[in-house]
Protein backbone atom coordinates (compact mmCIF):
# COMPACT_ATOMS: atom_id res chain seq x y z
CA UNK A 1 0.00 0.00 0.00
CA UNK A 2 1.29 3.53 -1.26
CA UNK A 3 -0.10 6.73 -0.40
CA UNK A 4 -2.41 6.95 -3.64
CA UNK A 5 -2.45 3.40 -4.18
CA UNK A 6 -4.08 1.06 -1.61
CA UNK A 7 -3.28 -2.43 -2.99
CA UNK A 8 -1.95 -4.98 -0.95
CA UNK A 9 1.98 -5.89 -2.10
CA UNK A 10 1.31 -8.45 -4.87
CA UNK A 11 -1.59 -6.98 -6.13
CA UNK A 12 -0.40 -5.04 -9.00
CA UNK A 13 0.54 -7.28 -12.21
CA UNK A 14 4.51 -6.34 -14.37
CA UNK A 15 2.58 -4.74 -17.14
CA UNK A 16 0.04 -2.07 -16.71
CA UNK A 17 -1.89 -0.46 -18.75
CA UNK A 18 -2.68 3.23 -17.47
CA UNK A 19 -5.81 5.09 -19.23
CA UNK A 20 -6.39 8.88 -18.13
CA UNK A 21 -10.28 8.01 -16.65
CA UNK A 22 -10.57 5.75 -14.02
CA UNK A 23 -14.14 4.69 -15.47
CA UNK A 24 -12.22 3.28 -18.67
CA UNK A 25 -10.00 1.41 -16.43
CA UNK A 26 -12.74 -0.19 -15.30
CA UNK A 27 -14.51 -0.41 -18.62
CA UNK A 28 -11.37 -2.21 -20.08
CA UNK A 29 -10.88 -4.68 -17.29
CA UNK A 30 -14.45 -5.85 -17.41
CA UNK A 31 -14.52 -6.04 -21.16
CA UNK A 32 -10.70 -7.27 -21.71
CA UNK A 33 -9.53 -9.09 -18.97
CA UNK A 34 -10.63 -12.47 -16.98
CA UNK A 35 -11.09 -12.15 -13.42
CA UNK A 36 -10.67 -9.09 -13.36
CA UNK A 37 -10.19 -7.81 -9.46
CA UNK A 38 -10.36 -3.72 -8.20
CA UNK A 39 -7.03 -3.40 -6.68
CA UNK A 40 -7.57 0.40 -5.68
CA UNK A 41 -9.85 2.75 -5.07
CA UNK A 42 -8.38 5.48 -3.24
CA UNK A 43 -9.55 8.85 -4.25
CA UNK A 44 -11.84 7.17 -6.72
CA UNK A 45 -8.51 6.64 -9.12
CA UNK A 46 -9.79 2.81 -10.16
CA UNK A 47 -7.64 0.08 -10.62
CA UNK A 48 -8.28 -3.76 -11.62
CA UNK A 49 -5.66 -6.87 -12.15
CA UNK A 50 -6.73 -9.95 -13.85
CA UNK A 51 -5.35 -11.53 -16.88
CA UNK A 52 -5.33 -12.17 -20.84
CA UNK A 53 -4.60 -14.74 -22.64
CA UNK A 54 -3.14 -16.09 -19.49
CA UNK A 55 -0.74 -13.05 -18.36
CA UNK A 56 -1.18 -10.55 -15.68
CA UNK A 57 -1.98 -7.17 -15.92
CA UNK A 58 -3.20 -4.21 -14.14
CA UNK A 59 -5.63 -1.57 -15.40
CA UNK A 60 -4.80 1.58 -13.39
CA UNK A 61 -6.33 4.95 -13.95
CA UNK A 62 -3.97 7.78 -14.35
CA UNK A 63 -5.86 11.06 -13.88
CA UNK A 64 -5.23 14.02 -16.07
CA UNK A 65 -1.98 16.03 -16.99
CA UNK A 66 1.51 14.84 -15.82
CA UNK A 67 1.35 15.36 -12.50
CA UNK A 68 -1.00 12.90 -11.44
CA UNK A 69 0.39 10.24 -13.88
CA UNK A 70 3.99 11.03 -12.56
CA UNK A 71 2.57 9.97 -9.00
CA UNK A 72 1.04 6.39 -10.19
CA UNK A 73 3.95 5.76 -12.35
CA UNK A 74 6.32 6.74 -9.90
CA UNK A 75 4.20 4.50 -7.01
CA UNK A 76 3.50 1.32 -9.70
CA UNK A 77 7.15 1.43 -10.65
CA UNK A 78 8.97 1.81 -7.02
CA UNK A 79 6.50 0.47 -5.06
CA UNK A 80 4.72 -2.42 -6.90
CA UNK A 81 7.67 -3.33 -9.14
CA UNK A 82 6.00 -2.81 -12.56
CA UNK A 83 8.19 -3.43 -15.54
CA UNK A 84 5.87 -2.76 -18.66
CA UNK A 85 3.56 0.64 -18.58
CA UNK A 86 1.42 1.52 -21.37
CA UNK A 87 -0.84 4.59 -21.84
CA UNK A 88 -4.24 4.16 -23.51
CA UNK A 89 -5.94 7.87 -23.96
CA UNK A 90 -7.21 9.89 -26.18
CA UNK A 91 -5.57 13.06 -28.26
CA UNK A 92 -6.14 15.80 -30.44
CA UNK A 93 -5.07 15.16 -33.93
CA UNK A 94 -2.88 17.83 -35.01
CA UNK A 95 -1.71 16.82 -38.92
CA UNK A 96 -4.44 16.95 -41.50
CA UNK A 97 -3.60 13.19 -42.80
CA UNK A 98 -4.55 12.38 -39.16
CA UNK A 99 -8.23 11.65 -38.37
CA UNK A 100 -10.27 11.02 -36.00
CA UNK A 101 -10.72 7.59 -35.39
CA UNK A 102 -7.24 6.75 -35.78
CA UNK A 103 -4.42 5.30 -33.48
CA UNK A 104 -1.17 7.09 -33.28
CA UNK A 105 1.75 5.32 -31.62
CA UNK A 106 3.92 8.09 -29.98
CA UNK A 107 7.61 7.07 -30.82
CA UNK A 108 8.39 10.37 -29.10
CA UNK A 109 6.81 12.88 -26.61
CA UNK A 110 7.88 16.65 -26.75
CA UNK A 111 7.25 19.18 -24.14
CA UNK A 112 7.67 22.70 -22.89
CA UNK A 113 7.87 21.05 -18.91
CA UNK A 114 7.25 18.14 -17.00
CA UNK A 115 7.22 17.00 -13.56
CA UNK A 116 10.88 15.72 -14.38
CA UNK A 117 12.30 18.93 -16.17
CA UNK A 118 13.94 19.89 -12.91
CA UNK A 119 16.25 17.14 -12.81
CA UNK A 120 17.01 18.10 -16.28
CA UNK A 121 18.23 21.42 -15.66
CA UNK A 122 19.33 23.09 -19.05
CA UNK A 123 19.03 19.84 -20.64
CA UNK A 124 16.39 19.31 -23.28
CA UNK A 125 15.74 15.40 -22.40
CA UNK A 126 14.54 13.24 -25.54
CA UNK A 127 11.50 11.18 -24.23
CA UNK A 128 10.72 7.92 -26.16
CA UNK A 129 8.94 5.08 -26.39
CA UNK A 130 10.24 1.52 -25.79
CA UNK A 131 11.33 0.27 -29.66
CA UNK A 132 10.29 -3.02 -28.76
CA UNK A 133 7.01 -2.33 -27.64
CA UNK A 134 6.45 0.45 -30.70
CA UNK A 135 7.10 -1.81 -33.14
CA UNK A 136 4.81 -4.78 -31.64
CA UNK A 137 2.03 -2.04 -31.01
CA UNK A 138 2.63 -1.54 -34.95
CA UNK A 139 2.58 -5.36 -35.87
CA UNK A 140 -0.50 -5.15 -34.05
CA UNK A 141 -2.40 -2.23 -34.90
CA UNK A 142 -1.82 -3.14 -38.78
CA UNK A 143 -2.94 -6.49 -38.17
CA UNK A 144 -6.17 -5.40 -36.67
CA UNK A 145 -5.98 -2.90 -40.06
CA UNK A 146 -6.18 0.18 -37.72
CA UNK A 147 -5.68 3.48 -39.57
CA UNK A 148 -2.24 4.44 -37.46
CA UNK A 149 0.21 6.91 -37.53
CA UNK A 150 3.71 6.67 -35.86
CA UNK A 151 6.14 9.50 -34.83
CA UNK A 152 5.97 12.30 -32.42
CA UNK A 153 3.41 13.90 -30.17
CA UNK A 154 3.27 16.62 -27.87
CA UNK A 155 1.97 16.38 -23.75
CA UNK A 156 0.96 19.69 -22.68
CA UNK A 157 -0.13 20.98 -19.35
CA UNK A 158 -3.02 22.85 -21.18
CA UNK A 159 -6.02 21.71 -22.37
CA UNK A 160 -7.25 25.01 -23.01
CA UNK A 161 -4.23 26.09 -24.76
CA UNK A 162 -3.66 30.22 -25.22
CA UNK A 163 -0.49 29.65 -27.19
CA UNK A 164 -1.74 29.15 -31.26
CA UNK A 165 1.86 29.93 -32.22
CA UNK A 166 3.32 26.54 -30.16
CA UNK A 167 0.23 24.60 -31.94
CA UNK A 168 1.56 26.26 -35.20
CA UNK A 169 5.15 25.02 -34.38
CA UNK A 170 4.15 21.66 -33.41
CA UNK A 171 2.47 21.50 -36.64
CA UNK A 172 5.07 22.28 -38.72
CA UNK A 173 7.37 19.89 -37.08
CA UNK A 174 5.61 17.23 -38.13
CA UNK A 175 3.92 16.07 -34.49
CA UNK A 176 0.98 14.02 -34.74
CA UNK A 177 -1.05 15.09 -32.01
CA UNK A 178 -1.46 16.11 -28.62
CA UNK A 179 -2.27 14.78 -24.78
CA UNK A 180 -0.94 15.41 -21.80
CA UNK A 181 0.87 12.52 -20.61
CA UNK A 182 3.07 10.30 -22.71
CA UNK A 183 6.22 12.53 -21.63
CA UNK A 184 6.70 11.93 -18.56
CA UNK A 185 5.82 8.11 -18.44
CA UNK A 186 8.43 8.00 -20.96
CA UNK A 187 10.82 9.79 -18.81
CA UNK A 188 9.80 7.88 -15.65
CA UNK A 189 10.20 4.22 -17.30
CA UNK A 190 13.93 5.60 -18.61
CA UNK A 191 15.00 6.30 -15.49
CA UNK A 192 13.99 3.36 -13.64
CA UNK A 193 14.46 1.01 -16.40
CA UNK A 194 11.02 0.06 -17.57
CA UNK A 195 9.24 -0.13 -20.84
CA UNK A 196 6.57 2.65 -22.21
CA UNK A 197 4.70 3.61 -24.91
CA UNK A 198 1.53 5.25 -25.23
CA UNK A 199 -1.83 4.07 -27.81
CA UNK A 200 -3.68 6.97 -28.68
CA UNK A 201 -6.87 7.35 -30.35
CA UNK A 202 -7.46 10.40 -31.71
CA UNK A 203 -10.64 11.50 -30.22
CA UNK A 204 -10.93 15.11 -31.85
CA UNK A 205 -8.92 17.50 -34.42
CA UNK A 206 -7.54 21.29 -33.50
CA UNK A 207 -7.58 21.64 -37.27
CA UNK A 208 -10.75 20.48 -38.29
CA UNK A 209 -12.51 21.19 -35.02
CA UNK A 210 -14.06 17.05 -35.69
CA UNK A 211 -15.07 15.50 -32.26
CA UNK A 212 -16.07 11.54 -32.06
CA UNK A 213 -19.32 11.13 -31.12
CA UNK A 214 -19.40 9.87 -27.40
CA UNK A 215 -21.13 6.56 -28.70
CA UNK A 216 -18.27 6.16 -31.04
CA UNK A 217 -15.85 6.79 -28.21
CA UNK A 218 -15.67 2.93 -26.40
CA UNK A 219 -15.37 1.20 -30.11
CA UNK A 220 -12.09 3.16 -31.13
CA UNK A 221 -10.80 2.84 -26.65
CA UNK A 222 -11.35 -1.12 -27.32
CA UNK A 223 -8.78 -1.14 -30.64
CA UNK A 224 -6.41 0.65 -28.73
CA UNK A 225 -6.99 -1.57 -25.45
CA UNK A 226 -6.31 -4.64 -27.42
CA UNK A 227 -3.42 -2.93 -29.59
CA UNK A 228 -1.82 -2.30 -26.00
CA UNK A 229 -2.72 -5.90 -24.66
CA UNK A 230 -0.75 -7.80 -27.99
CA UNK A 231 2.21 -5.02 -27.65
CA UNK A 232 3.02 -5.82 -23.99
CA UNK A 233 2.67 -9.91 -24.76
CA UNK A 234 4.73 -10.53 -27.85
N1 LIG B 1 -5.42 18.71 -26.00
C1 LIG B 1 -4.86 18.05 -24.97
N2 LIG B 1 -5.19 16.82 -24.66
C2 LIG B 1 -6.14 16.20 -25.39
C3 LIG B 1 -6.75 16.84 -26.46
C4 LIG B 1 -6.36 18.15 -26.78
O1 LIG B 1 -6.88 18.77 -27.72
N3 LIG B 1 -7.66 15.97 -26.98
C5 LIG B 1 -7.59 14.84 -26.25
N4 LIG B 1 -6.66 14.97 -25.29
Amino acid sequence: MTIHIGAAPGDIAETVLMPGDPYRAKWAAETFLQDAKLVNEVRGMLGYTGTWNGQRVTIQGSGMGMPSLSIYANELIRDFGAKTLIRIGSCGGMQDKVKVRDVILAMTASTVNSPSSGIFRELNFAPCADWGLLQAAATAAAKRGSATHIGGIYSSDVFYDERPDLNEQMVRHGILGVEMEAAELYTLAARHGCRALAVLTVSDHLGTGEALPSDQRERSFGDMVEIALEAAFS
